[in-house]
């Protein structure tokens, strides 16, 4: 249980707030590059600020202050231009620095003014890895951008998936950390909606370790061998927004303090008989989260987490809670984020902020869940593996793959 105070400490983001400057000591996934391939500028919410990012014609990535630094007019209706995106309203021009380069009256009638040198708009650094965008929105110096070694993985069919949350980032973040949930909302929920009575395995052991990027928690079901992957290596909450599972990564995005952005990255080795594949571009979907009756969406793995993420209120009330011994995990990140709020102000940096170059180019997670070496497996073995089987007919984990993704992901793994 924790104070009113407390949860507010770690659940508002705005840039004023101690959680909201922890945030911004790190690279957040915001959007995916391929979003800007036909429509080169989009509104973005991010940490409670609006702004929009763009891809200018010369190919480089700005994000800045969504209001015109003029007059204010929404420059997610601007175009974009070879280097920087004109608002729309009087064609003043900044780039990704936030630079005014351009007030095109002023600088005809009165060039000697050079008024542009005086105005500047809010702007802020924006890299793109394995087909995602990240921010940085702190203070300089940024850290370096970790890439993570499954981001350097080649060969494969990489996906991204967003879903808009209406719910505040924190209760989704302490899903990554919670072992039991998937006994019972993945397993047990499941089997009742398709109107079976079985009970899957317990979990009999749990354990849970802060590590250099998060905290891992590992388990023991029913059955398991203690040398199992699950229990040796176990799986991370990545920090501080993210989930790591093997071939996949979840992140938590913070939109403002009551809307959370749910952003997915999927990779697929394709079967090893396959023919060799090279993906063009990395495409990214929206995953529905409602049905047609307005209902919560209840039939894929992060639907159902989405369900306990917005069933626990708009911004889970912490002080009502009661712990148990599956929390464990839970009460670490908090202690981890508690603590690091204060290490910001003492102004040293916060847990896993990478400064080396060579460290961050290519960084290791220890790995699990990668699907049974998929990519060791031949086409036949994938039509009858249990997993991979199905995850020709539709994706595992996220509702409402449109056809085209499907087909695409399909031909990668050179089934059609
Ligand atoms: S408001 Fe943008 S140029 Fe005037
Ligand atoms: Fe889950």
């Amino acid at each position: 249980m924790l104070t009113a105070e407390q949860n507010r400490a770690l659940t508002e983001v705005g840039p004023d707030k101690p959680m909201g400057k922890l945030l911004r000591r790190y690279w957040i996934p915001f959007c995916g590059a391929s979003e800007l391939e036909k429509t080169p500028v989009k509104a973005v919410r991010l940490l409670c600020e609006d702004l929009v990012v763009y891809r200018d014609l010369d190919g480089a990535y700005g994000l800045v202050d969504r209001h015109c630094a003029h007059r204010r007019a929404d420059l997610s209706y601007g175009f974009v231009e070879k280097c920087g995106l004109r608002c729309n309203y009087h064609g003043w021009l900044v780039n990704h620095r936030g630079d005014v380069v351009e007030i095109p009256y002023d600088d005809t009638a009165h060039p000697k003014q050079n008024l542009k040198s005086q105005a500047k708009t809010k702007a802020y650094p924006v890299k793109e890895c394995a087909g995602l965008l990240f921010a940085y929105m702190g203070p300089s110096p940024a850290p370096e951008l970790p890439v993570w070694a499954p981001f350097t993985w080649q060969g494969g069919f990489r996906e991204i998936v967003r879903s808009d949350i209406p719910c505040n980032w924190f209760q989704c973040q302490e899903n990554s950390c919670d072992p039991v949930h998937f006994e019972w909302m993945h397993d047990n929920w499941s089997q009742r909606l398709n109107d079976s009575f079985e009970y899957s395995t317990k979990h009999l052991q749990l354990a849970f370790d802060e590590v250099e990027y998060g905290h891992a928690y590992r388990r023991v079901r029913e059955g398991q061998e203690e040398n199992s992957p699950l229990w040796t290596i176990g799986r991370l909450a990545l920090w501080p927004i993210g989930f790591y599972l093997g071939e996949h990564f979840e992140w938590r995005v913070p939109v403002d303090d009551e809307n959370t952005l749910s952003l997915a990255w999927f990779y697929s080795q394709p079967p090893k008989d396959a023919k060799p594949f090279e993906q063009p571009s990395v495409p990214v979907w929206e995953s529905p989260i409602t049905d047609e009756n307005g209902r919560w969406v209840t039939s894929h793995v992060i639907n159902q987490d989405i369900v306990a993420w917005v069933g626990q209120g708009r911004i889970a009330d912490r002080t009502k809670e009661f712990l148990a011994a599956s929390d464990r995990g839970i009460m670490m990140m908090r202690k981890r984020y508690f603590e690091d709020m204060k290490r910001i102000e003492e102004g040293k940096d916060p847990k896993g902020v990478i400064r080396d170059p060579e460290v961050a180019k290519c960084v290791p997670l220890a790995l699990v869940g990668r699907v049974s070496g998929a990519g060791e497996l031949t086409m036949e073995e994938w039509k009858t593996h249990p997993f991979l089987k199905l995850r020709l007919l539709d994706h595992r984990h996220c509702y409402g793959q449109p056809k085209d993704v499907r087909a695409a992901f399909r031909q990668a793994m050179g089934f059609d």
